[in-house]
């Protein structure tokens, strides 16, 4: 699907008042307090879910918790016979030591876990931005964060599409338009993806962003293969209770992620005339996570505002001739594996 089309899409068919009543369900939201993340947050609640908000600030949290539990969005009205609940979880994606003893309390108390949004992101940050562990930030936050926390939560998500109706438990990669824009020929400069890099260095800030994006594009392709050898045999011989994982785009949005763009004025105000509200991306992202319609989507990629599209032709060569998924698989693993 083009460009254009994803930066100006039709109006989203698949809305807040088709997500079902979520009571007894459980959610997974990476950023769940900003920008699209939040609007994820607000229809789970509003229709009854147990929404945990991943993110690094408490403050933001609470704000955010104010905010949805005083506006329940477009289209939506608070059903006070099944409130949904909202708890945070603290997790800094740029400090891989944050992650485990905050996932291992969460998992004391979580019999199940329905949908994780891995949303969080940062984008351009000033040059030479680290992660605690010495990545390039975008790569560190958006990759090698995100995965780590994939792979503690994997086993969760694992046994709970066991036990539920097959395709409703699934893992959701937010990437991005752009990343139809890595580095070639695949999409990821491995030299870069490196503790301090000196690679990195000399590659403009936003081939890092679209590397970063272009990388949970393949996470997401690649889970979605691992998720059915993970899954059990049933009695029939198939194997239709496994994980769905999906990675889209979820527009361009009028969000905090511009927050580092060096933009003057005039740049300023074009760019948000062609910025949607944060709100059709968060139906972007329900759609990928919740709607009946996307359960034939393992491995594949949602498009604004909620239609299946797919990855960039150069990606999925990648991935089919030199085994990129595999690649960056295990480099991933192990790059967290002391953090695991
Ligand atoms: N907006 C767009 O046009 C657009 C387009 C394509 C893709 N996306 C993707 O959509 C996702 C959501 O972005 P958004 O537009 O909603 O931006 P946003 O409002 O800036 O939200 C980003 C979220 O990520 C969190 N985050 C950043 N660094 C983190 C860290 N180290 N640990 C934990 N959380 C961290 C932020 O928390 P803090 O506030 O604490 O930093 C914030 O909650 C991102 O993955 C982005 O790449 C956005």
């Amino acid at each position: 699907m083009s460009s254009f089309s994803q930066s100006f899409p039709p109006k989203p068919t698949f809305t807040q008042k088709d997500v079902p009543n979520l009571s007894g369900k459980v959610f997974l939201v990476t950023g769940g307090y900003s920008g699209v993340g939040l609007e994820v947050s607000r229809v789970l609640f509003h229709k009854g879910g147990r929404v945990i908000i991943a993110g690094r600030s408490e403050k933001s949290y609470s704000a955010a918790v104010e905010e949805i539990k005083g506006n329940c969005g477009d289209g939506l009205t608070v059903d006070v016979s099944t409130p949904g609940s909202l708890e945070f979880l603290f997790i800094d994606l740029s400090d891989l030591t944050s992650i485990k003893p905050s996932v291992e309390t969460l998992l004391k108390d979580l019999n199940r876990l329905d949908v994780v949004w891995y949303n969080a992101g940062v984008m351009v940050p000033p040059a030479g931005s680290k992660t605690k562990q010495g990545y390039e930030l975008q790569w560190g936050t958006n990759v090698v964060g995100h995965f780590l926390l994939h792979k503690l939560l994997c086993p969760l998500l694992t046994a709970t599409a066991a036990g539920s109706e097959a395709g409703s438990v699934r893992a959701i990669f937010v990437s991005s338009l752009m990343h139809a824009y890595g580095p070639k020929p695949y999409g990821i400069d491995f030299d870069s993806t490196t503790i301090d890099s000196e690679k990195a260095k000399s590659i403009p800030i936003w081939t890092l962003y679209s590397q970063s994006k272009a990388a949970d594009a393949i996470l997401a392709a690649e889970y979605a293969k691992r998720a059915i050898d993970l899954a059990p045999t049933a009695e029939d011989g198939t194997k239709k209770n496994h994980v769905i994982s999906i990675s889209l785009n979820p527009g361009n949005l009028k969000t905090n992620l511009q927050r580092h763009s060096n933009t003057n004025k005039i740049k300023e105000f074009l760019i948000n005339m062609i910025l949607h509200p944060q709100s059709l991306g968060g139906l972007t992202e329900l759609y990928a996570g919740l709607a009946p319609e996307t359960a034939d989507c393992n491995g594949g990629f949602v498009i604004p505002f909620g239609r299946k599209g797919s990855v960039a032709s150069y990606l999925q060569k990648g991935m089919e001739k030199e085994d990129i998924g595999k690649k960056l698989w295990d480099i991933l693993e192990e790059d967290v594996k002391s953090y695991v």
